[in-house]
């Protein structure tokens, strides 16, 4: 069965209590929950993450190189720091979708670069926790159409 890490990034740990009028009530265990359900129905395995730091991110990017077969991506504020993240997802060599649960182009102009975009296949943002389910939706399309291909 396929692999996909769902990486998280800064502060969506407090999901749920941090600014709800932007992120909503839902807790980061609450679209986990909906990430393994969803995953269940596409028959894809997850490794679902979260950390503050910017160097355990670029770990688990390699990490995903070696053991995963997708990521999806809410990279939080490093989105829009961090060459360091990029530089690992275009190491990865992997089909990379970008979430963020905000409309982050709907916000202030320095969420409108996302140097998770310059290295990802695609993106969703600003449908909330729905957003992860749709991505692994279109993740398990992605990686059945690259298995078809043979490697990338
Ligand atoms: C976010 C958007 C980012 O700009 C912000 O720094 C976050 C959350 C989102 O999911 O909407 O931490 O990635």
């Amino acid at each position: 069965m396929p692999t996909v890490f769902i990486l998280n990034g800064p502060n969506l740990n407090l999901l749920g209590v941090r600014e709800p009028a932007t992120y909503g009530y839902d807790t980061l265990a609450d679209v986990e929950q909906r990430c393994l359900v969803r995953a269940q129905a596409l028959d894809l395995a997850i490794d679902f993450r979260q950390t503050n730091h910017e160097g355990q991110m670029v770990d688990w990017i390699q990490e995903a190189r070696e053991s995963a077969d997708g990521i999806v991506l809410n990279a939080g504020a490093l989105t829009h720091t961090s060459v360091a993240v990029h530089d690992a997802l275009k190491a990865a060599d992997l089909p990379v979708i970008e979430v963020h649960l905000s409309n982050i182009f709907r916000r202030e102009s320095f969420r409108h670069l996302s140097y998770v975009s310059l290295a990802a296949d695609g993106g969703i943002f600003g449908l909330g926790p729905q957003g992860y389910e749709l991505a692994l939706e279109a993740m398990a399309a992605l990686i059945e159409a690259a298995a078809g291909e043979g490697p990338r």
